[in-house]
């Protein structure tokens, strides 16, 4: 009984953005299930406040996925401690909604860094820290599957990280690790509180969603907790999104009965 509530005893997890709304679901869940989670994140104070409520198991280290060196130490420090990567979970990152005419460099390479480098880190350092029969989940979006105007920076480093996600299942499954990706719709957490998104109408954004509201945190931390597990032992390399139905299609009107 003890195993099926706590799947992850003896399991080490790494969380990126954890003192975020996602990252921080997926540390809470994860602790929950018996894992021993390591929270990382550039917000501080955030981040050990959520280790600290989380309690038993969870610890907290500063880490900018956009930077090697936080990645070797991290990784370093939970080598010494006997904590050998079961499981990666990379979150962390912000959002800018800009349209491309308004998108200076430096923002652009921004959501790249976040993105697509701190994706390319953690898969990198899950190929050499992680040990075998491992899972990686890294974070997309389902604006990493549908182009979106006013998210080209942001839409097109999570693009990639679909296609990093992919090469890496294919280099690691020898080992019997396995690396997928999740992308999810509008949920509710901060990122929107970033550039761009202040004037947003989200009654008639949510409109557009076909089971009818955004998402929570908890629900994609769900989504990774099958990922990380045992039930998703034969799925590697795809996506999984948690959208509320976004990415399904386009909805048109009703349309009228054919005449016979
Ligand atoms: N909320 C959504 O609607 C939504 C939709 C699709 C994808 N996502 C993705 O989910 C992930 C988590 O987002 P969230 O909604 O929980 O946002 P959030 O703002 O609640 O959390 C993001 C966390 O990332 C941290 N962070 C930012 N830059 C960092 C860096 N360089 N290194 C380490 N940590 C950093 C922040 O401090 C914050 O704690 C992001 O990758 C985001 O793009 C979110």
């Amino acid at each position: 009984m003890a195993e099926l509530a706590e799947p992850l005893r003896g399991v080490s997890v790494l969380v990126t953005g954890a003192a975020g709304g996602i990252g921080g679901a997926c540390a809470e869940l994860f602790a929950a299930r018996g894992g021993t989670v390591y929270l990382t994140d550039v917000d501080d104070a955030a981040g050990r406040d959520r280790a600290r409520r989380i309690g038993k198991g969870a610890h907290y280290r500063h880490l900018d996925v956009g930077a090697e060196e936080d990645w070797n130490a991290v990784v370093a420090e939970m080598s010494w401690a006997g904590h050998r990567l079961g499981v990666l979970v990379n979150c962390a990152g912000t959002a800018l909604k800009a349209p491309l005419a308004e998108t200076s460099l430096a923002q652009f390479r921004k959501m790249l860094d976040q993105h697509l480098v701190g994706t390319f880190l953690a898969l990198r350092t899950a190929a050499s820290a992680m040990a075998d029969g491992g899972a990686v989940i890294t974070v997309s979006s389902v604006r990493g599957v549908l182009a979106t105007a006013g998210l080209g920076a942001y839409g097109s480093a999570k693009f990639g990280v679909r296609a990093l996600t992919r090469v890496a299942a294919l280099e690691l499954a020898e080992r019997g690790i396995r690396v997928n990706s999740i992308c999810p719709g509008s949920i509710e957490t901060d990122i929107t509180a970033g550039p761009g998104f202040a004037d947003d109408d989200v009654a008639a954004y949510v409109r557009g969603i076909p089971l009818g509201r955004r998402g929570t945190p908890a629900e994609v931390a769900a989504a990774a907790l099958f990922l990380a597990g045992e039930d998703s032992r034969y799925i590697t390399g795809t996506d999984l999104l948690v959208d509320g139905g976004i990415a399904a299609g386009v909805r048109t009107p009703r349309l009228q009965p054919q005449k016979a």
